[in-house]
């Protein structure tokens, strides 16, 4: 037996002793002279999060915001004052828009990191709001403790198979800290996972005719394009998810950059962030055409038409899109009613080809477009409260 092993059996001896009425009482002086240890208040929140590979969308306490999914482990300082910079341990981030404006290595979610950096998506999310954190700063009564979250977490995720990583990552993400002050972060609740676009389910379930016993959600996202299908009852139930990863919007924008680049037009380079801007600008003409207007320099370009084209090569040359959308046309002809949601549903001209493909040659189709697509995935959450 071991050394200590041995020192173990001779205080559990120790401890089996009785004690006299004497050591009590100089136990119970000694522990009453003991300070308390003073803790600040715990502070509960509820957090909705949809950590988007496009937008990381989130409601707190009702506020709703959302920042591009992007971040940056900052070389050097974090400025004060700016939205979404805050620390882990000696490492220095700063979470959307702000990235811009710092130096730093880029992690984008749409890279496959939206599971593995989903800690930096939370706290990102809290970071974002604009007084959330500096509020609980300036209210704690003890200034040199840590400020203490509960947090109540309803969490979106397409990757409900990878629920021991997601709680794996979110248990071992328990300390932060914020304008140097370190913040305690507990996360109070197990049942945090919800099938990605069950607020649009929920949205669904209000407007869906009575005796219809299914019904599905088209999300067309920044990076995936998601066929689920949901069984009506108290709640919706998801069936089935179908993802098509990495074929969202994104890639639309992909394929209309090369089907712009094939039209000469010198040496026009078309930038990515610029054309996003422009199909979100997208307008319906009388005509029933849409007008899509890119800025170059000093000119104007209307490429509604390359639009069109390169939304039928998205079709045409991704499979699994295909597959997609022909489940979607399959199930109205079959009467069930579609809903589509997700940002690339708020783009009119493309929203309005998605309607036409689909619903091509069906008689009565019950395809609708939600309220709010581009946030109603998260937002219709709230019919659950
Ligand atoms: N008001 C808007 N704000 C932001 N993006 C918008 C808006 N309207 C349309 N979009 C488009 O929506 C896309 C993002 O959609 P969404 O937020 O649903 O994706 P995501 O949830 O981040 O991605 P994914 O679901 O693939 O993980 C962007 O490509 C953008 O072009
Ligand atoms: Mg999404």
């Amino acid at each position: 037996m071991s050394e200590m092993n041995g020192k173990a059996i001779a205080t559990d001896t120790r401890v089996l002793e009785p004690i006299t009425a004497k050591e009590l009482e100089s136990s119970t002086a000694k522990q009453s002279r003991k300070p308390a240890t003073r803790q600040n208040k715990t502070i509960n929140i509820n957090l909705d999060l949809d950590a988007g590979s496009s937008r990381a969308k989130f409601v707190i306490d009702g506020w709703s915001g959302s920042y591009p999914s992007i971040f940056k482990e900052v070389s050097g300082d974090l400025p004060s004052g700016i939205s979404g910079c805050f620390s882990i341990g000696n490492k220095n981030y700063a979470v959307g828009r702000v990235t811009n404006s710092l130096n730093g290595e880029v992690v984008e979610a749409f890279k496959d990191n939206k599971i593995k950096f989903l800690h930096i998506w939370l706290i990102g999310a809290l970071a974002n709001h604009p007084d959330l954190l500096a509020d609980i700063v300036d209210d704690r009564k003890y200034k040199g403790k840590p400020a203490r979250l509960k947090v109540t977490l309803r969490l979106l995720s397409l990757s409900s198979s990878k629920r021991n990583d997601i709680a794996k990552i979110l248990q071992g993400t328990k300390t932060f800290s914020f304008e140097g002050t370190v913040f305690e972060m507990e996360i109070t609740n197990d049942n945090y996972l919800y099938p990605e676009g069950y607020g649009c389910a929920l949205e669904a379930m209000k407007l869906i005719p009575q005796g219809i016993p299914e019904f599905h959600v088209l999300d067309l996202g920044g990076g995936t394009l998601t066929f689920s299908s949901y069984q009506v009852g108290k709640k919706p139930k998801a069936i089935e998810q179908t993802p098509a990863s990495g074929n969202g919007m994104k890639a639309i924008i992909e394929s209309l950059s090369i089907a712009l680049a094939r039209v000469d037009r010198g040496g026009i380079q078309y930038k990515k962030e610029n054309l996003e801007s422009a199909l979100r600008n997208s307008k319906l003409l009388e005509s029933g055409k849409h007008s899509v207007k890119y800025r170059h320099g000093t000119e104007t370009l209307e490429i509604g038409d390359t639009v069109t084209h390169a939304l039928s090569e998205w079709v045409s040359e991704m499979p699994i899109v295909e597959r997609l959308l022909t489940k979607v046309s399959q199930a109205l002809l079959n009467g069930q009613p579609v809903y589509a949601t997700g940002g690339g549903m708020a783009i009119s001209i493309v929203a309005d080809w998605i309607v036409r493909y689909c619903c091509a040659d069906i008689t009565n189709p019950q395809f609708y477009i939600v309220e709010n697509p581009q946030e109603i995935n998260l937002t219709g959450l709230s019919n659950l409260a």
